[in-house]
């Protein structure tokens, strides 16, 4: 059985998303956030799931905030360390720590638009095509070795909201997706790129969702 542990920041619905695919081989052992009020602890309390607050506010700097929440994942011995919507830039020893067994969800289709408000610049940039990916994490901000990533169209009218849902729906999908191949054994990390086996070797797995009229 690999274990598992979420971070979150917020509303949660990717670490759902993740739960609710009920993985074979695989066990959510906790979520984890950084804020008391996330939303998302009451989903995982309701599914008896185990959580915990670190709340970052309580440490004097960053280096002391991961200090304590690397302490906190790795009394569950996690396999697998997933993002979902976790708010915290991380330092580069947290991120040396989970090298490998640390992925992340971005709301774009990288390395176009990291950072907030990806929704918005899609629109202000007048790209036809936006998404969502999943990757590795490494030292640089929302950089990393490309799990999966899947494909929407920015049509016309669309405002920051309507995108966001049609992104997110996405995200729903192809996460738990990541977490399965993870789970599997099927990714392997070679000189900075994912290979997902069985899938024909590919550079992860790019899919397109039909469009909607
Ligand atoms: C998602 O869009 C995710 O890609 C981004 O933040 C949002 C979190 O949503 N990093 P949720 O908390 O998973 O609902």
């Amino acid at each position: 059985m690999k274990k598992i542990v979420i971070l979150i920041s917020g509303r949660g619905s990717n670490m759902e998303a993740i739960v609710r695919a009920q993985i074979p081989g695989a066990e959510v052992s906790a979520v984890i956030a950084n804020r008391p009020d996330a939303a998302g602890l009451a989903f995982a309390v309701d599914h008896g799931i185990v959580t915990q607050v670190v709340d970052h506010k309580a440490y004097p700097s960053r280096e002391a905030f991961d200090a304590a929440l690397a302490d906190a994942i790795d009394a569950y011995r996690p396999d697998l360390v997933v993002l979902a919507g976790f708010m915290r830039v991380l330092t580069d020893a947290f991120v040396a720590r989970y090298a490998g067994r640390l992925l992340n969800i971005h709301p774009s289709l990288l390395p176009s638009f990291p950072g907030l408000h990806t929704h918005r610049k899609a629109i202000e940039a007048g790209v036809r095509v936006h998404g969502a990916t999943v990757h590795f994490v490494t030292p640089t901000l929302d950089c990393g070795p490309v799990v999966i990533q899947a494909a929407v169209p920015v049509l016309p009218g669309d405002d920051e909201a309507a995108l966001a849902r049609r992104v997110l729906e996405q995200e729903h999908r192809i996460y738990p997706q990541a977490v399965r191949w993870f789970v599997d054994g099927r990714l392997t990390l070679t000189d900075g790129r994912v290979l997902v086996q069985g899938e024909g070797a590919l550079p992860g797995g790019w899919t397109v969702p039909p469009v909607e009229a």
